[in-house]
């Protein structure tokens, strides 16, 4: 049972990743940026989830490092995104990312979207950053079960990964059941589903019931179900709001009750569409 915003997942290498981190997408502005990401590490957080594609991995890495605290005490993960997929451009891109972000070693390493074109070459980069320690872990995101497979069918290291999109109104039971089999956590990205899902009258009811808000709640049911989490907000109550999910928790029925709102609501890309393309 989760205890507290400290808590890790066991990944499949050794390394622990924090289950409960923080999402920075949108989050470019300095004079935005520097309020949030001091209240997310006031708050707890120590997982920060950025990506070449968000451009704002320069900014991340100086707030971090303002923040005091030591390089030791951050879970960073990074994603190298389309256009600079393919083996020498995505060594050539990590290297970038390690400068701005100001680090020696990304905890964990990204393929941000699965591309036919560049499918083995961009993992074999992957494999040999990892060789190299230049990275702790690497992963994948936006990956359906056939992606993995044909990945799985010519690799040497098992992604650690995958982050998906998943929400009460997109849950991937599917998938995660899949993915936990294969011993690869998996990781909600808008795990709110972008605000979508905060007006939902079950969730309602059940954050009523517990003296809790709807964001609340759903982090909470993605944490219950062994799901890596990282909410996005750039208002400080709402920050502190997202991490103090720890006094309560969800029983089997409300669980089953959220579990039920599954409608296939997809807000971004779909995966196969993105790989045919890129
Ligand atoms: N791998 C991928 O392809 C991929 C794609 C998308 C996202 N991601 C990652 O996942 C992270 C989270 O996803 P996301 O940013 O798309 O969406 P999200 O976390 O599901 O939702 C963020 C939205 O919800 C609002 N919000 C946050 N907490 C709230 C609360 N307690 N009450 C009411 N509203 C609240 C935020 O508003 P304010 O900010 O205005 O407070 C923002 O508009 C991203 O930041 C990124 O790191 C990855």
């Amino acid at each position: 049972m989760v205890t507290s915003i400290k808590d890790t997942i066991h990944l499949n290498n050794g390394v622990d990743m924090p289950q409960h981190g923080f999402g920075v997408y949108l989050i470019k502005d300095e004079d935005e940026a520097r309020p949030a990401i001091a209240k997310a590490v006031a708050s707890g957080y120590r997982a920060f989830d950025t990506a070449q594609f968000y451009e704002n991995e320069a900014l991340v890495g100086k707030l971090l490092k303002e923040s005091g605290l030591p390089r030791s005490d951050f879970f960073i993960t990074t994603k190298v995104t389309n256009p600079k997929q393919g083996y020498d451009s995505t060594l050539r891109s990590v290297e970038k990312s390690m400068k701005d972000l100001q680090v020696e070693q990304i905890d964990l390493l990204l393929v941000h979207w699965p591309s036919k074109k560049h499918f083995f070459e961009t993992w074999k980069a992957f494999e040999r950053l990892y060789d190299e320690k230049l990275v702790r872990s690497i992963g994948v995101s936006n990956y359906e079960k056939h992606h993995l497979e044909k990945l799985a069918a010519r690799s040497n290291v098992k992604p650690a990964v995958n982050q998906i999109e998943c929400h009460p109104y997109l849950a991937q039971k599917d998938l995660r059941a899949w993915l936990a089999e294969q011993n690869i956590a998996a990781e909600a990205w808008s795990p709110l589903g972008r605000g979508a899902v905060l007006n939902d009258e079950t969730i309602g009811g059940i954050a009523e019931k517990h003296g809790k808000s709807p964001a609340q709640v759903i982090i909470r049911w993605h944490l219950q179900h062994g799901t890596i989490v990282i909410p996005k907000s750039v208002t400080p109550a709402r920050i502190a709001q997202n991490a103090d999910v720890y006094d309560f928790s969800l029983t089997d029925e409300e669980m089953s009750a959220i579990d039920a709102l599954d409608r296939n609501g997809r807000t971004g890309p779909v995966p196969d569409e993105v790989y045919e393309k890129i």
